[in-house]
């Protein structure tokens, strides 16, 4: 059911969630002070309550409301990122509830760009936790049309037409002022930090993958559509799927347009085509190189089988 931005304050305040549009991907959102909210949002998506939430806000001021002990390094990430793709984790304070953290000591915050999702935290003056609107492991929405697929009319949805980035936000945390580490992968890539820190003070900081015990909604199956998925690295430069009987559909072969249609992408093909399995055709020159890192985080997870 397609609301407006109205009747999504509404409902907000109510302690009800909605589907809000986000720059990376559609949010299941609700107040962090409504329990009711967020024991939703877990049941909803079917999540298992060990999995953290990532809490949305709109200014800084608000993201220090949740955590106290703010270093240079974190508000400088926060002021160059934000409003945008860049999920920064922190200790919590008395503010952030178990629940959305899992118990964890610590809080995803985030600053959304899409006006909508920013507009409606301004003026309900609250964060929102909001995890990506789809059923636990499934493949995350980039339109309100995926996310009724997704929930049919249990969930009401803002339409904010299709999500420009399309790819979930690149989750870190500062562990000291030296040392960052990357829990997820995402558009705002590890070149982008060390270059961005490149011309700062910190420009000697460690920055690095890392698959944390503290990310717990990292698991190996993720993102994944109703039907499986092979993918089949190729030494030519084509990464292809049949979406429909016949029809073909290539990504991009940029980074930023491959991450806007990818998930579109796959649900069409899992929607659509009437094999009962989908294959991937993918270059492994993209594989294997660095920059595409996000996008084969991706795929390495909600691909069944890969062949190399
Ligand atoms: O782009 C995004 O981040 C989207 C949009 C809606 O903002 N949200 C999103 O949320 O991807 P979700 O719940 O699908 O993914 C959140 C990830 C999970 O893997 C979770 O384990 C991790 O963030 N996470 C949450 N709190 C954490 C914490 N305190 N420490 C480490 N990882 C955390
Ligand atoms: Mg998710």
């Amino acid at each position: 059911m397609l609301i407006t931005i109205e009747n999504a304050l509404e409902y907000l305040k109510q302690g009800n969630i909605v589907a809000l549009p986000t720059e990376t991907v559609y949010g299941l959102a609700g107040s962090i002070y409504s329990h009711n909210a967020l024991e939703k949002i877990f049941l909803t998506k079917e999540r298992p309550l060990f999995d953290p939430l990532i809490v949305h806000v709109s200014s800084l001021v608000m993201a220090k409301s949740l955590s106290d002990s703010w270093n240079g390094l974190e508000i400088f990430l926060a002021e160059k990122f934000w409003p945008g793709p860049l999920t920064i984790i922190k200790r919590k304070n008395h503010n952030v509830s178990d629940l959305i953290t899992a118990s964890l000591p610590s809080v995803a915050l985030r600053m959304p760009q899409h006006p909508i999702m920013l507009k409606i935290i301004q003026e309900l003056n609250t964060p929102l936790a909001a995890p990506s609107a789809n059923k636990f492991k499934s493949t995350s929405p980039t339109t309100a049309l995926h996310v009724e697929d997704e929930f049919q009319s249990n969930v009401p949805v803002v339409d904010g037409g299709e999500c420009s980035v399309g790819i979930e936000s690149t989750i870190l945390e500062v562990l000291d002022l030296s040392n960052i580490k990357i829990y997820r992968p995402g558009i705002i890539t590890k070149e982008d930090l060390k270059n961005t820190l490149s011309q700062t003070s910190w420009k000697n900081v460690s920055l690095e993958y890392s698959v944390s015990e503290v990310a717990p909604g990292q698991l190996k199956e993720h993102y994944r559509p109703k039907k499986p998925i092979t993918l089949r690295l190729t030494e030519d430069n084509t990464t292809s799927m049949e979406i429909r009987d016949g029809i073909i559909q290539h990504l991009p072969l940029n980074l930023s347009l491959a991450a806007r249609c990818l998930y579109s992408y796959i649900r069409e093909a899992d929607k659509n085509s009437t094999t009962k399995e989908l294959t991937l055709y993918f270059s492994n020159k993209l594989w294997n190189d660095s920059n595409w890192f996000p996008i084969r985080e991706r795929l390495e997870k909600a691909c069944s089988k890969i062949i190399y």
